[in-house]
């Protein structure tokens, strides 16, 4: 009888468990189906420049897919396209996307299934000496600013990809001819997820199947000014029908410092509505170090949203973007006023930022944990009353056999 009631009692409990993780985790059980191509279509004579690739990362969905398309001919660019079929690919047209970056050089087919798209590219890097230390391009004198080093005159090597079961990771390092990134490099590190989780290395943002994540870091340039600081600007673009804003909330974390934290969110709506399509969410940190660590963390801020007149010189966005795109921008600069720590310090400095469908990830999200914590101490009482009925069980048992 004890031992029916235990059984019953471990039954119960697993099913609490059960409801415990469906409720906690509702939508987010969601997984893609993923799969990787690089050059998808590219046959000889057609061949690409030297290190420049077209890295193709589809999620398939129960009835769209999400397709991710990274390239760096011209300006690195990620590319999000959401489609209502999951049999939509995508079609190169490649002399003239090699040649002449021609409209529609590169499509997603069929066309009519394509139901959202944006890019973010990353167009410049700027230096500034930052003597006053303000830590603020906006507050720097224009004469205090090196020649911008522009992406699309980069040179490239090879993309690595990496596939594992649950995580596609492609990493792109990049150089500008000048003397002084003869030791440097600038790298884009991509990462796309079939279901929700958090990333192991700080700042550990937290993905899920709707979202890829970007890493980017500027390692061992030489810097122009004694008090060298760097700022990213990236440039985002999409559908005229859209518009985009920035914004920062708080949010509660309960595993990693600090408690309360900020994040940072680029957002693209429709104009005439407030639900969100896409967005860009990020932490307003940056690391001084590649093994990223809370002592090398430095603040970064970003600049106001401004539109762009042109779409920027990037291959992707110009063979896919025909009808009319409209572009933003801004800049992510790293330090913080008075922090007596420049570039030349480590000559590291490395940001993350995550770009998703749908909305950014929200609240919810991160206090997860929180509301596990009473449910696992009912859980663990359960379980102790349970142990207690098989131990006394057991005791008797061998007293029988005795
Ligand atoms: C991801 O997107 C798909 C398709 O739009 C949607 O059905 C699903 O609920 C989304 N999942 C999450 C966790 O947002
Ligand atoms: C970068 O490339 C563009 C187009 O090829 C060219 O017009 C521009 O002068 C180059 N910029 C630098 C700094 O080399
Ligand atoms: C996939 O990569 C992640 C991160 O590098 C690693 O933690 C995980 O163990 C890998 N999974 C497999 C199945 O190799
Ligand atoms: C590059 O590294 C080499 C060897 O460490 C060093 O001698 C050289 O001065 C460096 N060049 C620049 C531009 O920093
Ligand atoms: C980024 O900063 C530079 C230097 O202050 C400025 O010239 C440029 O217009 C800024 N870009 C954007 C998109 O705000």
């Amino acid at each position: 009888m004890a031992c029916f009631i235990g059984k019953l009692i471990t039954t119960v409990a697993w099913c609490v468990i059960g409801c415990i993780i469906y409720i906690l985790t509702r939508g987010d059980m969601f997984q893609r189906k993923m799969s990787v191509e690089l050059n998808p279509g590219l046959t000889p004579p057609s061949v690409l420049p030297q290190g420049v690739a077209l890295v193709h990362v589809q999620g398939l969905g129960n009835g769209d897919s999400l397709h991710f398309l990274l390239c760096n001919y011209g300006a690195p660019t990620l590319l999000m396209v959401n489609t209502y079929s999951t049999r939509s690919t995508v079609q190169v047209d490649w002399p003239a996307f090699i040649n002449h970056r021609s409209p529609s050089s590169l499509r997603v087919v069929p066309q009519t299934s394509v139901r959202y798209s944006r890019a973010i590219a990353f167009t410049k890097v700027w230096e500034y000496n930052d003597v006053s230390n303000v830590a603020d391009p906006q507050k720097t004198a224009k004469s205090s600013f090196y020649p911008p080093y522009e992406l699309q005159n980069f040179t490239w090597s090879q993309p690595e990809i990496t596939v594992n079961q649950s995580e596609h990771i492609v990493t792109l390092c990049g150089r500008d001819t000048t003397e002084s990134f003869l030791n440097g490099s600038l790298c884009l590190q991509l990462s796309l997820f079939d279901s929700v989780g958090r990333d192991e290395v700080m700042p550990n943002l937290r993905h899920n199947a709707n979202s890829s994540q970007l890493r980017v870091w500027l390692d061992g340039v030489t810097p122009r000014g004694t008090s060298s600081r760097f700022a990213l600007e990236f440039q985002s673009v999409g559908d005229s029908g859209f518009r985009e804003r920035v914004y920062s909330q708080s949010f509660i974390d309960d595993e990693y410092q600090p408690f309360f934290f900020q994040m940072s969110q680029w957002v693209s709506s429709p104009v005439n509505g407030d639900s969100v399509w896409g967005y860009n969410q990020w932490k307003p940190v940056a690391y001084r170090g590649a093994k990223p660590t809370s002592e090398d963390a430095a603040p970064c801020k970003h600049s106001e949203l401004v539109l762009v007149d042109q779409i920027p010189p990037s291959a992707l966005v110009q063979a896919y973007f025909t009808k009319d795109p409209q572009t933003y921008g801004l800049n992510i600069s790293f330090g913080a006023a008075g922090d007596a720590t420049f570039y030349k310090a480590t000559k590291y400095i490395s940001w993350t930022v995550l770009m998703g469908l749908g909305n950014p990830l929200g609240n919810s999200f991160y206090t997860l944990r929180i509301a596990f914590i009473p449910a696992g101490i009912v859980i663990l009482v359960i379980f102790f009353v349970v142990q207690e009925c098989v131990c006394n069980k057991r005791t008797s048992g061998y007293l029988r056999i005795n």
